[in-house]
């Protein structure tokens, strides 16, 4: 229990949790998957609307008639959202209507009195989920059931020798004979946070486009964001210098928004004792990124023009602490909720909806900057990087991608942060391993892309049709799925340069 407490209480108490993330590339994937919108190309991202898919499958029907039921989704928002999408698709594989799960307001976790559950439909829209989710999940409210006697209670076993493969027959032995005739199947036990993953990147990356901030939260989002870009352009005014063709997205057009970077900073106290014993365990100095590094490298980030406002999403607790807005290189605006004058906003919520808002404001960033190894981050550049394919786009290295995602705790190009996307053919595991007692995170993939070496490589190394633009971390060899692979530990250290491999 102590160590599942120090665990959590590095996940808890932040904005973001620690963990793992994925990243990667998707150029083939998208090619697959998603017809290219050339007509697209001229769209503005920083209005960041989504175009969606049409719903995948509509031959696939979830039946409205048979439910699913969850424990309520707690911690940060981070695990909260993983947490749902793995419900919706334990759901999905059982051919349930998911019962809209309560999430939880609060981070406390042991003292259950103090989850201020929070319904579903208090922070995303409810309808909308369905409609674009159609014939992929669904979610359905308590008063849809019918007879309430039928419930079958699930039990998610627990311990190491909980493996996988069980938890999946288990999934299997669920949707079928008698089993499968009740009403409703209820899981009890663990929050689905902790559940054994099943499923590839792109179902969770599917989830979540289909969830939308209810009006008023994404309204509060909008004024963050506005606020933003009015700081920006008021900042860009004052500069005489400037040319108007001088930012990023804009067109010479006074109209247009302008640019800014948001970096989600890991730095509070707590993270920092946490990531540095995860740093030991892995045997890297890539995790942790001090105040000062974080600075230096987004300062690097190759061909962005400044000056240029940057939005520092921290956590509540440090906005005391004006000393993350000294030591930035010149041209760099640091902002944080405070100085921008929307504490206020942010007030008037508990600790979810707080963490929701920041969430789109990083998202609808020009730029994002994070750390990889926290899921909070992880989340935004999955969805950035879901919403890039969506666009269309083929080449992830474009030196003019709109919307690109750097990890500033690994070094990229000049010194500045790790070009940073997700690979949705992977198979993720969100989830937390349970071995020996000790509980852990287990470490999904982080592979990166150079793109410097990319451009630089390709012609000569994809002769072999791989992905030569990729840098990785050394990744625990596939083997044959088996549970006993989550339990491998990554080999962290990461090329610093291309290498004998190359020419
Ligand atoms: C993404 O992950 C899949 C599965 O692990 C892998 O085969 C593929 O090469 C990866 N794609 C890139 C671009 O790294
Ligand atoms: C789910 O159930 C409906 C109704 O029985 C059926 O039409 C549909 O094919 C099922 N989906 C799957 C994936 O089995
Ligand atoms: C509810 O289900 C129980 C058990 O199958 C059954 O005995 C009962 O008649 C049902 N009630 C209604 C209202 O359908
Ligand atoms: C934006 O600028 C480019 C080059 O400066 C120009 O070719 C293009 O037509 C402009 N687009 C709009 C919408 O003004
Ligand atoms: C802010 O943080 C710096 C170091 O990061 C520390 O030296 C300083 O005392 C802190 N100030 C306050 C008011 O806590
Ligand atoms: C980790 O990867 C590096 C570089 O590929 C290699 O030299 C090293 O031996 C690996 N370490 C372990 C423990 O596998």
């Amino acid at each position: 229990m102590e160590v599942l407490s120090k665990f959590l209480f590095g996940i808890l108490n932040s904005i973001t949790s620690k963990c793992m993330v994925l990243l990667v590339t998707i150029l083939i994937l998208r090619a697959l998957l998603f017809p290219s919108f050339p007509g697209f190309d001229g769209i503005e991202w920083s209005n960041l609307v989504y175009i969606r898919t049409p719903s995948l499958n509509s031959d696939f029907r979830i039946r409205q008639d048979k439910f699913l039921a969850v424990p309520q989704l707690v911690w940060g928002l981070n695990n909260q959202k993983i947490a749902f999408a793995r419900a919706c698709l334990t759901a999905r594989m059982l051919n349930r209507t998911l019962l809209m799960p309560s999430l939880s307001a609060s981070l406390f976790y042991k003292e259950i009195d103090l989850l201020q559950p929070i319904s579903f439909d208090k922070v995303f829209q409810f309808e909308k989920f369905n409609v674009l989710c159609r014939g992929f999940v669904r979610l359905g409210r308590y008063s849809d059931v019918l007879n309430r006697t039928q419930v079958l209670e699930m039990e998610k076993g627990s311990g190491r020798r909980w493996t996988v493969e069980r938890d999946l027959l288990q999934l299997k032995e669920h949707s079928e004979g008698p089993f499968d005739d009740y009403e409703v199947i209820q899981i009890v036990g663990k929050n689905p946070f902790l559940w054994h993953d099943h499923w590839p990147v792109k179902d969770y990356a599917k989830v979540f486009e289909c969830l939308d901030l209810t009006d008023e939260i994404a309204k509060e989002a909008d004024r963050v964001v506005s606020r933003i870009r009015a700081v920006g352009k008021e900042v860009l005014d004052n500069t005489e210098a400037m040319e108007q063709e001088n930012s990023i997205t804009s067109n010479g057009s006074s109209f247009q928004p302008l640019p800014y970077v948001a970096v989600h900073m890991r730095i509070e106290i707590d993270w920092m004792i946490h990531c540095e014993k995860l740093e030991q365990r892995l045997n890297t100095n890539q995790i942790c990124s001090s105040k000062k590094e974080i600075m230096e490298r987004v300062g690097n980030i190759a061909r962005l023009k400044t000056p240029v406002v940057v939005y520092l999403a921290v956590a509540d607790k440090l906005l005391q602490n004006s000393s993350i807005l000294e030591g930035w290189e010149e041209g760099f605006l640091p902002f944080e909720k405070k100085r921008l004058g929307v504490d206020g906003i942010y007030k008037k919520y508990p600790y979810l909806i707080q963490s929701a808002i920041d969430y789109e404001v990083c998202l609808r960033a020009d730029i994002f900057v994070g750390n990889s190894f926290s899921t909070f981050s992880s989340l935004i550049v999955l969805e950035r990087t879901q919403k890039i394919i969506t666009m269309g786009v083929t080449n992830m290295c474009g030196t003019d991608l709109k919307w690109p995602s750097y990890a500033y705790n690994i070094q990229g190009e000049s010194n500045g942060p790790m070009r940073w996307v997700t690979n949705m053919s992977e198979s993720i595991r969100f989830h937390v391993v349970v071995r020996n007692a000790a509980v852990e995170n287990s470490i999904f993939r982080n592979d990166f892309l150079d793109c410097n070496w990319c451009l630089v490589n390709k012609a000569s190394l994809n002769g072999e049709g791989r992905m030569s633009c990729l840098v990785h971390f050394d990744r625990p060899r596939r083997k044959k799925q088996g549970p006993s692979e989550l339990f491998e530990k990554p080999n962290f250290s990461v090329p610093n340069a291309p290498s004998e491999d190359s020419n």
